[in-house]
Parts: structure tokens; sequence; C-alpha cells
């Protein structure tokens, strides 16, 4: 219960790289030091502790990462150096979480507190924060991907468009899945590079669009449904209003908006909640929440669908058709 040394050790060890540095050649606190630019007895402090959980070990010639440790290295292929090194999105934001009871007392996100300004105003003007969170993005979705095509029937809409769409793996299989749709991924221009390259790539250029832009601007017309995944809940209630305008006024009469996310009471994970509301000041909504959030837009919920990884698909309508 009083855990914060041990996630803290973890997440410097990842920072100062030693998973990776230790992985085939064993070295001491005091060799490695001076190329770290580390204190050499507080290191060797941390390898302690390091050798303790099992990420070291302990040789004649010095600490050595274990095959356990392993999983800590940059090319282990699980994400988790991405989410616990200092430096990128997830494992900065993160830190944020000292400051969580100024978020339980206001409601708002802590990570402005710290860092002086928003997570996606930091991601806008720090390139390598970017990648590291469309990486971060990737490798959540990647295995959820299957699932979350067989587990809906896609094959309903001629053109999805994709809000907020990341690098549009997810709409890259649904396309490949179903040969007669489209597709159409809107995202900040970093990031939408990155889906154009992933839609070329797969020879999907002629059924997929990418447009470069803000959710908060009007939204390319054309799709019979609009994905919203992973998204309203990075957004308190004003600004997700705001979304749900764009996809409302974008859509035709009989179009859908298709909001993807874990839905309070069905799988829902209660951690998550937390990292919400201290990176982003956003939360996962329950069912009611979101009908309430919809109505004023003239969405009625017509069906929920869990899929994968928690969430469910919530498919809105306009009411009346
Ligand atoms: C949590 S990620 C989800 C990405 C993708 N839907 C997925 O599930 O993998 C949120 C996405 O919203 C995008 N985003 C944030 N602010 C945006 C804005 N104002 N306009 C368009 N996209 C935005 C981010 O770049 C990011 O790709």
């Amino acid at each position: 219960m009083s855990g914060l040394i041990t996630p803290m050790a973890l997440r410097v060890a990842v920072t100062l790289g030693l998973p990776d540095r230790l992985r085939d050649q064993p070295a001491t606190a005091h060799s490695l030091a001076p190329d770290l630019k580390v204190d050499p007895l507080a290191l060797d402090l941390l390898l302690a502790h390091l050798t303790t959980l099992g990420v070291v070990e302990r040789t004649d010639a010095g600490y050595r990462t274990t095959s356990f440790g392993a999983l800590l290295g940059a090319d282990a292929g699980n994400g988790l150096n991405n989410l616990l090194h200092h430096d990128t999105a997830a494992g900065r934001a993160d830190l944020a979480f000292v400051d969580l009871i100024h978020s339980v007392r206001t409601g708002e996100p802590a990570y402005p507190l710290r860092y002086g300004q928003d997570f996606w105003t930091d991601l806008a003007e720090q390139p390598h924060l970017r990648d590291a969170f469309d990486r971060q993005m990737n490798d959540r979705i990647r295995d959820w991907i299957p699932q979350i095509v067989a587990g809906f029937d896609w094959s309903r809409f001629g053109t999805v468009v994709d809000v907020g769409g990341g690098h549009g793996s997810l709409l890259a299989a649904v396309l490949a899945a179903h040969p007669a749709m489209r597709g159409h991924v809107v995202d900040l221009e970093a990031t939408a590079a990155g889906a154009r390259a992933l839609f070329d790539a797969q020879g999907l250029a002629d059924r997929a669009e990418v447009t470069a832009g803000s959710f908060f601007d009007p939204l390319p017309t054309g799709g019979d449904a609009y994905l919203l995944f992973d998204i309203l809940h990075d957004w308190d209630d004003e600004q997700a209003h705001r979304i749900l305008a764009r996809c409302v006024e974008a859509a035709p009469p009989d179009g859908r908006i298709l909001v993807v996310e874990s839905i309070g009471g069905i799988g829902d994970e209660t951690w998550f909640d937390l990292v919400m509301l201290v990176h982003f000041g956003g939360r996962d909504r329950g069912l009611e929440d979101f009908k309430n959030l919809a109505a004023p837009h003239g969405l009625v919920v017509e069906s929920v669908t869990p899929v994968v990884g928690g969430r469910s698909v919530l498919e809105f309508r306009k009411h009346p058709i």
C-alpha cells in the first residue's frame, strides 16, 4: 500500500537505460556511473533494489539484466519501456500522479500543474513526445484489432470516418476485411502523416483518405459512420460536446456515431479513470453519462457491443431517422 518507491525505481531504471545496458555485459555501478552521469553510490542503491526485484542479478563482473528485467528493454516489444521512460508521453504524464490530490480536490488534470500547459500542447511542441504517444497507441491496440474487426458489423457502413484515428491501424484492418468499404482518418498533422504512410504501405491509399486537422473544426462529410475510439474520455464534458457536435454536423441524417471506449460499469478499469483525470481532466463515462452527453445533439443509443480490452462500441443514431 505504500509502494511509490518500486514504481519509481523501475521508471528510473528504464530512463537510465539499465535493462538494455546490462543485458549482455555485466557492469558495476562505479563503471557505469560516469557514462550515465549519475552518482555511483546512489546508482548502486538503485541497482541493489532492482536486484531485490529480480530485474538485475549480481555476477562476479557486476550487475546483469535478468530475463525478467529484459521485459523493460527498448526492444522488448511489449510497450513497457515507452510507458515508463521519464521522457515519453505516458511516462512523463504519469509523473503528474504525485499531484493526484490536486485533481481530486479540483476535478482538474494535474498535468498542467506540473508542466505549465496541457498534454496535447506539449505533444504539439515536442515531436519526440508525439512519436512516443503514437507508438503507445499502436502498441495498445495491436492485439485488440482482430477482435474489434470481428466483434462488430462494420460492413453496414460504406465509409467510416475515424475521428482522432491516430495512425489508422484499426481502420486499415477494417478496410482489409471489407473490400467494399472506404475510410477516412482525421488527426493532427504529425499523426495524420503516420496514417498516410500506413495506408500507403498496406496498399489502401485508394480507399483510405487522411485529413490533417482538428476535430474541434468542421469534419469531412461523406461518412456513414463517425468513429470516436478512445477520444471522448480524453476530454471534459464541454470539449466532448464540441467533438460530438462536429461529428453530428458532418454525418448524414441516417448516419451513425460510434463511440468506442470503456463504458463505466461494463468491464471498466478503475485505474484508467484516474489516468484520464490526471493526464487530461477527462474520464470514462457510464452509459447514462453518454446518453446525457449525446441527447442535446439529437443522438440516441442504438446498441452497446462489448468488444475487447474493456472497450464497447456504443452506436448512436440521430433521432428520429
Ligand atoms: C487516445 S488517442 C486515440 C487514437 C486512436 N483513436 C486509437 O484508438 O488508437 C487520441 C487521438 O486524438 C488525437 N487528437 C488529439 N487532439 C486532437 C484534435 N484536436 N483534433 C484531432 N485529433 C486530435 C490524438 O492525436 C490521438 O491520435
